[in-house]
């Protein structure tokens, strides 16, 4: 039995369009889900190729039809039939939706079924990577949350995934900062990250129009680069600083990754990219610095990707660029995946046209390599969301207000849980909020932050999924009846039908995240499970009187729970027993 019934059919479509003698080169059945009113999944490929062809769609379709009938044993579970001009509709018997709920019981089928999607190919995922000497604000979530969710979509479809946080801590602020600690005599051993923060704006507003300063900055940042030992100390400081505060940020948001590695741990291996990119012609001499130009790129003809500044430091390119060689030499990533806002297109674009032409001179096999990036979150004025002063919103901050909402909320609609349970209650209801919303919108759409939306029990909103998981399971508690006989018999009523519809399409959903890496499609479409387990929940009695209906609806809602579960996991949400 498929575990993706989308996959299946396409592969008997097209077997079946083989023995027509289609060339399958030139044919894509193209399955989707259909329009419940005429069967539930759809064979749109044939127009196309039809059209192509100059040959009729009509009778193309009857063929592929008739070849298909004699096909596979499930398809004889399957009703087939042609609609319109030559689409192939497929509605399946109940029958087959409970063979397959019966062959997809737990988890680690539905693991295993996909696991051949991505078997073998590691992948690094690229994301949070903050920079230090600043502490987490707003601007940091998309990365976190988009980042944490892909890893765990692509692990779960068989990936061997690497989370690796980019850490910014060798940029060129570090110039800035330290000659604000030096010129302000700051003691850096013992400076706290808000400290570090108000010398690094300082530090910004003594260079402005002050060439004299400017030159001092840069001074201390190659000093610092060439390894002298006092500004050495003074950035190590820093970044412990920073780190520690990132982790505070990481463990309330339960974010873990594989690595840390900052923009500092390739520092030594800046020379190997000179040498090679100059070897081969790939960087050239340009004003001083030493450029990269993609002239075949109207764009970056003009705009050359600077791989070492005039002044003869490194830079995020540079380091960028020794990361990729990390990342293929040492582990091995077949691709990489990188997660930023989407003012970052065009460094991406140039670093990884940079990589293929370097990998290409030296017949390295070049990794694959995606740039994923996201939209801004908006305030009420429809710019960059900040706070009144005009600051960015800091992560902690926001976090610490989410919780209070959300214990306000807990305190005056749980008022069955004890002190404890509340403030469990509330901690996952915040956090995952956070989560929630910040992933409901595509991910390269801009999105307005509100407080209301974001913590409401009405539409499509964590709390929503919360509470219908909660719901569930205590419905599940009061249920003692053995699901194991359950499915022998058959489906009968409109909405346990639909609901079990609904949970063929699950796979479907988590191919299309994965693909284009797009968690969003993971939560709409848990909204619309909720929404139907909903409609099945009133309709029908699960503990109906009949044992075998008792049973085989008990079935269904574990399996719905178990999607919703899954679905939550992927996202990065914690679940809840009660609420
Ligand atoms: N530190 C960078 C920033 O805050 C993001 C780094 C993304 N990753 C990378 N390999 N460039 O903008």
């Amino acid at each position: 039995m498929w575990f993706q019934i989308d996959v299946g059919l396409a592969e008997s479509v097209r077997e079946a369009a083989d023995a027509c003698a289609i060339p399958q080169s030139e044919f894509s059945p193209d399955v989707r889900q259909a329009d419940p009113n005429f069967g539930d999944f759809q064979a749109n490929g044939i127009l196309p190729y039809a059209k192509s062809h100059g040959l009729n769609p009509r009778q193309i379709a009857e063929q592929i039809v008739s070849n298909l009938r004699t096909g596979e044993k499930f398809l004889g579970k399957i009703d087939i039939s042609i609609a319109g001009p030559g689409f192939i509709n497929f509605k399946l018997s109940n029958a087959f939706l409970i063979e397959w709920l019966n062959a997809y019981k737990s988890e680690k089928n539905c693991r295993l079924a996909l696991a051949k999607n991505f078997r073998g190919k590691r992948i690094v995922v690229d994301y949070s990577s903050p920079n230090t000497a600043k502490q987490m604000h707003v601007g940091h979530l998309r990365s976190m949350n988009i980042g944490n969710s892909i890893c765990k979509i692509l692990k779960f479809c068989g990936a061997d995934v690497i989370g690796d946080n980019h850490i910014g801590d060798w940029g060129t602020m570090f110039g800035i900062l330290i000659m604000a600690i030096k010129k302000e005599g700051a003691d850096a051993s013992s400076l706290t990250l808000e400290e570090i923060e108000s010398l690094y704006q300082l530090g910004n507003a003594m260079i402005i129009g002050d060439e004299s300063a400017i030159a001092t900055a840069r001074n201390e940042l190659v000093k610092l680069q060439s390894g002298d030992w006092e500004n050495l100390q003074i950035w190590q400081r820093i970044n412990e600083v920073s780190r520690a505060a990132f982790e505070e940020i990481y463990e309330e948001m339960g974010i873990y990754f594989d690595y840390a590695l900052g923009e500092s741990s390739y520092r030594d291996e800046v020379g190997r990219i000179y040498e090679e990119l100059v070897a081969k012609g790939i960087a050239v001499e340009s004003e001083g610095a030493l450029c990269v130009f993609h002239g075949e790129c109207e764009r970056f003809g003009e705009q050359p990707f600077i791989v070492r500044k005039s002044d003869g430091a490194s830079n995020y390119a540079t380091t960028d660029l020794a990361t990729v060689l990390h990342r293929t030499e040492q582990l091995r990533a077949d691709e990489i995946i990188y997660i930023t806002d989407g003012r970052q297109r065009d460094h991406f674009q140039q670093l990884f046209l940079t990589v293929q032409k370097w990998y290409a001179a030296f017949e390295r096999k070049c990794p694959e390599m995606r740039h994923v990036w996201f939209g801004t979150i908006l305030g009420d004025d429809g710019k960059a969301i900040k706070t009144r002063a005009g600051t960015p919103v800091r992560l902690k901050e926001l976090i610490g207000e989410a919780k209070a909402r959300a214990l306000a909320i807990v305190n005056e609609k749980s008022t069955n849980l004890s002190d404890g349970e509340k403030q469990h209650v509330a901690r996952v209801l915040a956090i995952d909020s956070i989560k929630y919303s910040d992933l409901l919108p595509s991910r390269t759409n801009d999105y307005a932050f509100s407080w209301d939306k974001m913590l409401s029990f009405d539409g499509n909103t964590a709390a929503y999924m919360l509470y219908a998981i909660a719901r569930i399971k205590s419905v599940l508690k009061k249920c003692s009846i053995d699901a194991a006989a359950a499915l022998a018999n058959d489906l009968e009523t409109a909405e346990e039908r639909s609901l079990v519809r609904k949970l063929t399409y699950f796979p479907i959903v988590l191919a299309q995240a994965a693909k284009e890496l797009r968690p969003h499609y993971i939560c709409t479409y848990l909204f619309e499970l909720a929404v139907e387990y909903s409609s099945f929940y009133n309709a029908n009695r699960i503990l109906a009187e009949e044992a075998n209906v008792a049973a085989r609806r008990l079935t269904i809602a574990v399996r719905t729970l178990q999607t919703m579960e899954i679905g939550m996991h992927l996202l990065g949400l914690e679940t809840l027993e009660k609420m």
